[in-house]
């Protein structure tokens, strides 16, 4: 047990709680604060969400130790908030509840899309709400309520609040999501969701060495060619690129060779009906002493209004069976926006774990194809990651463990 201290809906709580227990957990068995509802406690159904720092957040996936010096705001501490006030009686009038299971955690989204969107289409909405579901009224109440609470608040003249009035954005729980307490039009409740002890993180810039990623893990892989020529092969950006599925860059990489160097570019990701073009750009070092390789990259999905950050350190090295070579890989990022919910373990390292699958053999066949004496420009290209059958093989591998383990209990 370890002693977090936190403020929630206004007021401080110091408690005891397990490493291990989820926010969700702690507010409704700790706090009694059962307005939080979970439903499926794997960050995709949004009936959890409530606010941290001000920021929408998924309290079934977010650890309550994490939160030490967080402003927590359930349901219960926006019952005088005007947005949300205004929110339940249109959802009342559009019947955009009926057993009222995920209506906590969609006026908590709600709100935050009245208070962030000025004038948002039915689609902006719905896309917006995307990250939260409800299993029995359907969806045409809930976005009308939400438009004619938009429509009536800015005919009142009330503006909406850029970004919700963050001046940095999260991860939810980091501090940047410091909210402007006189924000027009934000309710008392925004500015208690916005209170955040000084002396937080902050949102790092890229290469800031106090950067933490909220997921890491770490891979190795073996090819068949001797380790200078996998080096030397790690060192061409554009080549490394073309393996990877779904990558493409704008241009030339910048900078010399051996030395740090830029590039600008997109990957596309389809996991199932979710599919994502991440924008972006990325730093590459290269230490050609230790054969070891840093990249710090960062990209934004438009349509899902995401963005990710990363770093991939790699090292290359002899493996034990002659003329073949290690790679060693540890991947760190951070995933926030609506494509955050898929930041949970597991689930991307499964998809990152076959992703570096597809990978390894596109960069074997390139150099099988250069061993032979291709050239760069007629080496095969990697396709598009459609994970589409990913998915299902993902949910198999994962319930052949489940199996697995079960047996091996009994
Ligand atoms: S309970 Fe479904 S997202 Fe948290
Ligand atoms: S009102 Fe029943 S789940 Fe949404």
């Amino acid at each position: 047990m370890s002693m977090i201290h936190l403020t929630i809906n206004g007021k401080p709580v110091d408690a005891a709680c397990e490493p291990r227990t989820h926010l969700a957990d702690f507010l409704r068995e700790t706090n009694n604060l059962t307005g939080t509802h979970l439903g499926c406690e794997h960050g995709v159904c949004g009936a959890c969400t409530i606010l941290v720092d001000g920021v929408p957040t998924r309290s079934c996936i977010t650890f309550a130790a994490a939160c030490e010096g967080a402003s927590v705001t359930t349901v219960e501490g926006l019952d005088d908030d005007d947005i949300t006030s205004e929110l339940r009686t249109a959802f009342s009038r559009e019947h955009g509840l009926q057993c009222g299971y995920c209506t906590p955690g969609m006026l908590v989204s709600a709100r935050d899309v009245v208070l962030r969107m000025d004038a948002p289409s039915e689609h902006d909405i719905r896309v917006a709400m995307s990250g939260n579901l409800c299993r029995c009224t359907g969806y045409v109440g809930i976005v009308r309520a939400i438009q004619g609470v938009i429509a009536d608040r800015r005919a009142r003249g009330i503006a909406a609040v850029a970004g919700g009035g963050r001046t940095r954005l999260g991860p939810a729980g980091s501090g940047n999501a410091s909210t402007a307490k006189e924000a027009a039009g934000a309710s008392k409740a925004a500015a208690v969701a916005a209170v955040k002890p000084a002396g937080q993180p902050r949102t790092a810039a890229r290469k800031d060495d106090n950067w933490k990623p909220q997921t890491t893990f770490e891979q190795s892989f073996t090819v068949a060619h001797p380790t200078d020529v996998v080096w030397d092969f790690f060192g061409r950006v554009d080549e490394v690129a073309a393996c990877l599925p779904g990558a493409s860059l704008n241009g030339a990489p910048e900078g010399g060779p051996g030395g740090d160097e830029h590039v600008e570019g997109q990957i596309k990701v389809k996991v199932g009906p979710i599919s994502a073009e991440f924008h972006g750009a990325a730093d590459i070092t290269r230490d050609e002493a230790t054969r070891t390789g840093v990249i710090d990259g960062t990209g934004k999905d438009k349509r899902s209004n995401s963005a990710t950050r990363g770093q991939i350190r790699y090292a290359v090295k002899e493996a034990e069976t002659p003329g073949e070579t290690r790679v060693d890989v540890a991947i760190g990022f951070t995933l926030s926006g609506v494509l955050a919910q898929f930041s949970r373990s597991g689930l991307v390292q499964d998809v990152a774990n076959r992703l570096i699958g597809v990978f390894v053999q596109n960069l074997e066949a390139r150099l099988a194809h250069q061993a032979g004496g291709g050239d760069a420009d007629s080496a095969p290209v990697a396709a598009e990651f459609n994970a589409g059958s990913l998915m299902s093989s993902v949910i198999v591998g994962q319930v052949k463990q489940f199996f697995a383990r079960l047996f091996r209990r009994g």
